[in-house]
């Protein structure tokens, strides 16, 4: 008895050893492989990335099998606030040149129209450009509605630092205006269904929420910095809406969060550790509200997820049932077989180091009814409770913990081929890699894990101390309008008429020629009232028209904040 006790410990002991020295191993010698295969798919300069304008992303130098020689605004972003990280907080000061292309590549292909519509008739949902920077006209999986959140995301973290760098000129007339259009797509769209970040199912997504939650909250964090207030109110009001509208993915009976409201799934998807890790804010705590990674329902859900391939992998056969895994999409996955991806594995890695951090900040865990499951995988016996970073409890949970953390990069150590290149997956029967080789986002993976593994945190995005409203609200435009009532005073010529037109299709979308007209009967006063969507934010000028010709208001735009509900009256004078 006392022996296999004995031989237990002595096994759990020498795991943990190779474990942490195959993650030191892997850190070390794929650290620069990584960083230089993020680098080589940035246009214009990057070894394998030819025909791509500068600080254009390309997915990967694949061009068959699958073709991924095409840019997404996801994978950009993601990979974009990666380095912009790495530029903000010193760790490399080189990158600067490449992050302003990157900047100006996104005002670009913001303008591009393409299948989903033009700049401001849902033109930045398209998923997906030409590396040259056209629009991409085949069938699609679109609108999917992440990517403008995490751009506004990438670039508001880089505008930051200008700002503290005495350069407020140039964030507030040439990265605001480009912040400015995807939160204001995300503000006016978020409630409309999308298709998920894997391109698959069109519903609501857990991933696109979070990150559109946090892209709104520190969006209207950020225009209050600079000045932009009228958007604030706006924005703060679908942070609010997206903040409640994401507890709905939480399944409480299971203890997960279902990935998409579509899909006819299990839904135990890594969607939901990924939204955990890029919407990590290390001044949040354990905050499940925001699904913080030590939150208990962060917990609960990475276990069940990593459960869910455990028995569904050959290469996962015979390792312990607490033990690290490869780990996939979804287990429904079939896409090029349905393996394990690298950026899976490392997300769950990285989710449990940025959990090891906040413990150690906060000097002690707790353990909850809901993340019991988790922890006592680490420890049979421990139950519900306040554990001190003192205890012994806490010692042997974390320590147990980091051994499980680093057993994910050791696993993809295992499956990385000599050469250190991370394609998007590889084998579930033996480990070789499978599809598009040099994934942008698999290198780009392993460095924030990498970071996570070292302890490092990135800048807050105002998750601390939120509040879940009692009610929510689908915010307007998933069906809900106000009247809104324009009275402008304007003195005109007769056969000259006043009319109006905006940002939202009930305002003809910045269309002269379909521009609304006013009535006269209280003239000097023109009016009109038109159904606007509740609570957002909605910019319009009044133009004339006289004889064929058409004069515009002077600028700026005039900007309006609908409410939740009810009616509204706005008071005008022409300008
Ligand atoms: C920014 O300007 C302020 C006031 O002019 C100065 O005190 C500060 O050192 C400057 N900061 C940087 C990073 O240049
Ligand atoms: C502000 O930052 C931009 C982008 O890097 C740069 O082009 C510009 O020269 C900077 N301006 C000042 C005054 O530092
Ligand atoms: C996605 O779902 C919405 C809502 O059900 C539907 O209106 C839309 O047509 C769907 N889009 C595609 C491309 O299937
Ligand atoms: C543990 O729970 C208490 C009470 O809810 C809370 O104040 C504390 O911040 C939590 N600590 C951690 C590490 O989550
Ligand atoms: C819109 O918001 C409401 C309220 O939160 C929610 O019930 C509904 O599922 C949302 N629809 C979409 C498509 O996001
Ligand atoms: C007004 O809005 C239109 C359409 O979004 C935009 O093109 C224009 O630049 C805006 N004007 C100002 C002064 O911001
Ligand atoms: C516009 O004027 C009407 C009275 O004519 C008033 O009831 C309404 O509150 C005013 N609207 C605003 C936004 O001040």
């Amino acid at each position: 008895m006392r022996f296999t006790l004995l031989f237990t410990l002595v096994g759990l002991a020498v795991r943990a050893l190779a474990q942490s020295s195959a993650a030191d191993a892997y850190v070390a010698s794929e650290s620069p492989i990584a960083k230089s295969g993020v680098l080589a798919n940035i246009g214009p300069d990057g070894s394998k990335s030819q025909g791509a304008k500068p600080g254009i992303v390309v997915a990967s130098p694949s061009t068959s099998n699958p073709d991924y020689l095409y840019t997404w605004t996801r994978d950009s972003s993601l990979v974009f606030k990666a380095l912009i990280d790495q530029f903000t907080t010193g760790e490399d000061t080189s990158l600067r040149n490449l992050i302003d292309d990157f900047t100006t590549a996104e005002a670009t292909l913001q303008q591009v129209s393409n299948p989903s519509g033009t700049v401001s008739t849902g033109g930045l949902g398209e998923p997906k450009f030409n590396i040259d920077e056209t629009a991409f006209t085949g069938a699609w999986g679109r609108p999917q509605r992440d990517g403008p959140a995490l751009r506004a995301t990438a670039i508001i973290t880089y505008a930051n630092w200008l700002l503290d760098n005495n350069n407020s000129t140039y964030v507030v007339n040439t990265l605001w205006p480009i912040i400015k259009l995807d939160l204001d797509y995300v503000a006016s769209n978020w409630n409309q269904s999308t298709f998920d970040l894997w391109e698959e199912v069109n519903s609501s997504s857990f991933f696109t929420t979070a990150v559109q939650h946090r892209a709104l909250r520190e969006g209207a964090t950020f225009a209050n910095k600079i000045g932009q207030t009228s958007v604030v109110s706006g924005y703060t009001t679908q942070a609010d809406n997206l903040l409640c509208f994401l507890q709905s993915y939480w399944n409480p009976s299971a203890g997960y969060v279902t990935a998409n409201t579509g899909g006819g799934r299990s839904g135990k998807d890594a969607n939901t550790l990924l939204a955990s890790i890029h919407t990590f804010d290390p001044a949040a705590g354990c905050d499940a509200a925001t699904f913080q990674p030590c939150s208990d329902k962060a917990l609960s859900n990475l276990k069940v997820y990593v459960d869910a391939f455990r028995s569904i992998y050959s290469i996962n056969s015979g390792i312990a049932s607490n033990a690290a895994v490869a780990t996939g999409r979804y287990p429904e996955d079939s896409y090029q077989g349905g393996n394990p991806w690298y950026l899976t594995t490392s997300a769950v890695a990285e989710q449990l180091y940025d959990a090891l951090i906040v413990w150690d900040q906060l000097g002690g865990l707790n353990v909850t009814s809901t993340s019991l499951a988790f922890f006592q995988q680490f420890s049979s016996g421990v139950s519900a409770g306040t554990y001190a970073s003192s205890s012994s409890t806490y010692q042997t949970l974390t320590a147990a913990i980091k051994t499980f953390a680093d057993g994910f990069l050791a696993i993809n150590a295992k499956y990385t081929p000599s050469n250190g290149g991370l394609a998007e997956q590889f084998s579930k029967s033996d480990g070789t890699p499978v599809s598009a080789v040099d994934l942008t986002w698999s290198y780009a993976a392993a460095l924030t894990s990498f970071a996570a593994r070292d302890g490092k945190t990135y800048a807050s995005w105002g998750a601390a101390g939120l509040t879940v409203p009692s009610q929510c609200s689908s915010g307007g435009s998933g069906g809900n309008t106000v009247a809104v009532t324009f009275n402008v005073q304007a003195t005109t010529v007769f056969g000259e008429n006043i009319y109006i037109t905006g940002s939202v299709d009930a305002l003809q979308n910045w269309s002269p020629d379909n521009a609304l007209i006013l009535s006269a009967a209280n003239y000097p006063i023109w009016s009109i009232t038109v159904n606007l969507p509740a609570s957002s934010t909605i910019e319009y000028k009044y133009i004339r028209k006289y004889n064929g010709a058409v004069t515009w208001e002077s600028d700026p735009n005039n900007s309006i904040t609908t409410p939740s509900s009810g009616s509204y009256i706005q008071n005008d004078t022409w300008r």
